[in-house]
């Protein structure tokens, strides 16, 4: 035997040596639920350890992360059943309180790289992330109504916006918005194949936002399909996206690398409230360990081939290396 693999890992000082892939807390996007109110710090059942927060304490969250090492923010809002309609009207009205709450925390952090995620599922009295009539999901008449919840959006001071929606066109089309409204330097980052997956539950639990009927089969990808999202990659390129995401992570990890290695932009998955909800469960009931099994999947989406990763983890890996 004149090769032992072995050799590379004979010492932790060799280890780390050899260690291709490293965590950084710089990679990390932390996604933040915002309610209405004063004082108000709630738990989402499904995610142990992530909160609503109003605007008060969302401001304390975010400089702790800051304090951290934490410097991006994905800002979701949770609007009750009685402020939301078809057409999705709070998330372009303009004293909206998530709009105000924007634009507090962009004043208050103008370092901080904020956020925000544009469908209409939080404010759509149908939970779908586009206009529905008759049981379908209108694509271009959504594209107007997304291209004022991003106006709004960038308006507030939104350094990232991020179409979840998944409607065909929608990259281009805000693309041009933004810049026929001198918001050139406002990014996309695009979820260019995100799956019809069982792995938002918490996050739908987390916004009251789950579909009234029907399911988001029409519109997000089918879990089967690889190909596909490189059709997906290749129309928000020449659309114009900053970044490429995948979503869920986990159990897409090849569709992060064919993107990796298919596209020169920098690749960003989301760690899912499911991927996160299932490992906070397991390791309340002591069946693995929760903080190793938080490393080794962050770490492993990173080898796939992600640059940044939004994840529920983000504060609990600063607080770990720290
Ligand atoms: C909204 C949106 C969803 C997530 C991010 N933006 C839910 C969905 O599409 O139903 C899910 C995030 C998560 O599960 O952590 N379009």
């Amino acid at each position: 035997m004149n090769r032992r693999p072995r050799r590379n890992r004979k010492s932790a000082a060799i280890r780390s040596l050899v260690e291709e892939t490293r965590l950084s807390v710089k990679d990390f996007i932390f996604p933040l639920f915002l309610i209405d109110g004063v004082n108000q710090k709630v738990e989402v059942k499904s995610m142990p350890g992530i909160y609503r927060y109003s605007l008060d304490l969302m401001l304390e969250e975010i400089d702790d992360c800051l304090s951290l090492g934490i410097n991006a923010f994905d800002i979701f809002p949770a609007y009750p059943e009685d402020k939301k309609d078809r057409f999705a009207t709070e998330s372009y009205r303009e004293d909206t309180f998530y709009l105000k709450a924007l634009r507090k925390i962009k004043q208050t952090f103008p370092q901080a790289c904020i956020m925000t995620d544009v469908a209409m599922d939080p404010y759509n009295s149908d939970g779908h992330d586009g206009l529905v009539e008759n049981g379908k999901i209108l694509n271009d008449e959504t594209l107007e109504i997304l291209g004022k919840m991003t106006l709004a959006q960038a308006r507030a001071g939104a350094d990232i916006i991020g179409p979840s929606d998944m409607m065909d066109g929608r990259v281009g089309y805000l693309r041009k918005l933004l810049d026929e409204n001198g918001f050139k330097e406002v990014s996309i980052m695009s979820y260019t194949a995100k799956y019809a997956s069982a792995f938002y539950n918490p996050f739908r639990d987390a916004l009251d936002s789950a579909p009234k009927s029907g399911d988001k089969k029409t519109y997000q990808m089918d879990p089967a399909n690889s190909r596909e999202a490189l059709i997906e990659g290749q129309l928000d390129m020449e659309e114009g996206a900053d970044f490429l995401m995948v979503k869920p992570a986990l159990a897409y990890l090849d569709i992060i690398q064919l993107l990796h290695q298919q596209f020169p932009i920098p690749i960003a998955a989301y760690n899912v409230s499911g991927e996160y909800a299932m490992i906070k469960a397991s390791a309340a009931n002591g069946w693995l360990d929760g903080e190793r099994a938080m490393l080794e999947s962050l770490l492993s989406i990173k080898r796939a081939g992600a640059k940044i990763i939004l994840t529920y983890f983000a504060k609990e890996v600063a607080l770990y290396e720290s």
